[in-house]
């Protein structure tokens, strides 16, 4: 059995995230820029049959949880026939996609029939207009059309993703609150991180997960906390008080779950992070495309993980902005 991913501070990397395109049809400040986005090249992504190699090389590392990622997952031709290779590992025990919802009406069936049983949506406001200001683009009514969709076919929960950013999402607190009550989604708000490709972040526009705790106690009802089910997930979550409506929070500023991680990621290009953070990526692109063995790609990755270091340093001076935004890493 080979070793498994555990890096020098003790954490076993068992969460693969994979980003198979950063394309995306929308054009969230936070991720992208406006226009004139350099995407990668058709022949630079890795194929299907070169991810499904990649994760059952990994499998024996110890990886069993899987979540897809983009730019935005869907804009890829076929997704659903990647997602029924990897759901026929049978290691994997959990496949997981992270969408902005636009495709997602006309793909949900066909990705839970493909073994798929966990949505994210990324949803930033559910006033349209303030969608629209931050994502540049129309889409808002085919992404609730999405979430209805998924929920119909059989998705439970949906999750819903909103990047919480001061003096612009404020106004979506209560309204959030009230969409989980009604629908049964569950709002995860997630802090403002400085991963933006126009480097716009700053920390005064970080809206605090306690701030929306507070708010939505005053304005809704008292939220409880949760009993925590996996101590590697970044969300803290809630309910209301009366048992109607779950919040999650990730307070990836201003409290971070970097010392319980368990994530490292597959960039479409083929590259090896080990934190959304790194500075440095490990190609393995091209060791799947020469003739390395899946030996050698299992210590490449080995060595990758070795190196995480300790956590983010958003909080202190030393912090460098990664060179690729989000929508290249992949979420
Ligand atoms: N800060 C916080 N969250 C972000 N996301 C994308 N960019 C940022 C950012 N700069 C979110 C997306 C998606 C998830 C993968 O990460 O909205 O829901
Ligand atoms: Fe697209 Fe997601 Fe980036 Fe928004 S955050 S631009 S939906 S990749």
């Amino acid at each position: 059995m080979p070793e498994r991913l555990v890096d020098s501070f003790g954490r076993v990397h068992n969460n693969l995230r994979i980003s198979v395109t950063d394309r995306c049809n929308i054009r969230c400040f936070y991720c992208m820029p406006a226009e004139n986005v350099q995407f990668m090249q058709r022949a630079q992504l890795l194929s299907f049959e070169e991810i499904e190699r990649f994760v059952k090389l990994a499998v024996p590392l110890g990886v069993d949880k899987i979540r897809l990622t983009g730019g935005e997952p869907l804009v890829r031709r076929d997704l659903p026939s990647l997602i029924e290779r990897l759901a026929a590992i049978p290691q994997i025990r959990d496949i997981g996609i992270t969408t902005n919802g636009i495709l997602l009406a006309e793909h949900a069936q066909a990705m839970w029939d493909a073994g798929l049983r966990r949505i994210n949506v990324s949803l930033d406001a559910l006033d349209p207009v303030k969608f629209q200001e931050i994502t540049r683009r129309e889409g808002y009514e085919q992404v609730l059309e999405g979430i209805q969709e998924a929920q119909r076919v059989g998705f439970d929960p949906v999750k819903v993703n909103a990047v919480s950013i001061r003096g612009m999402t404020e106004s979506e607190i209560v309204p959030f609150g009230k969409f989980a009550r009604e629908t049964g989604a569950e709002i995860r708000f997630i802090e403002f991180m400085p991963l933006d490709a126009d480097n716009a972040w700053e920390r005064e526009k970080v809206l605090y997960s306690q701030e929306i705790i507070d708010v939505l106690s005053q304005e809704i009802a008292p939220l409880k906390p949760l009993p925590t089910q996996d101590p590697t997930a970044p969300a803290t979550d809630f309910e209301f008080a009366d048992g109607i409506g779950r919040i999650g929070f990730i307070g990836s500023v201003s409290q971070p779950f970097c010392q319980s991680c368990n994530r490292f990621r597959l960039t479409a290009d083929g590259k090896i992070r080990n934190c959304l953070f790194s500075l440095e990526e490990t190609d393995i692109k091209s060791m799947l495309r020469g003739e390395a063995s899946d030996d050698k790609i299992r210590e490449a990755v080995r060595e990758s993980i070795r190196g995480k270091w300790e956590g983010h340093e958003i909080n202190t001076a030393r912090f460098l902005q990664p060179d690729r935004p989000m929508y290249s890493i992949g979420g």
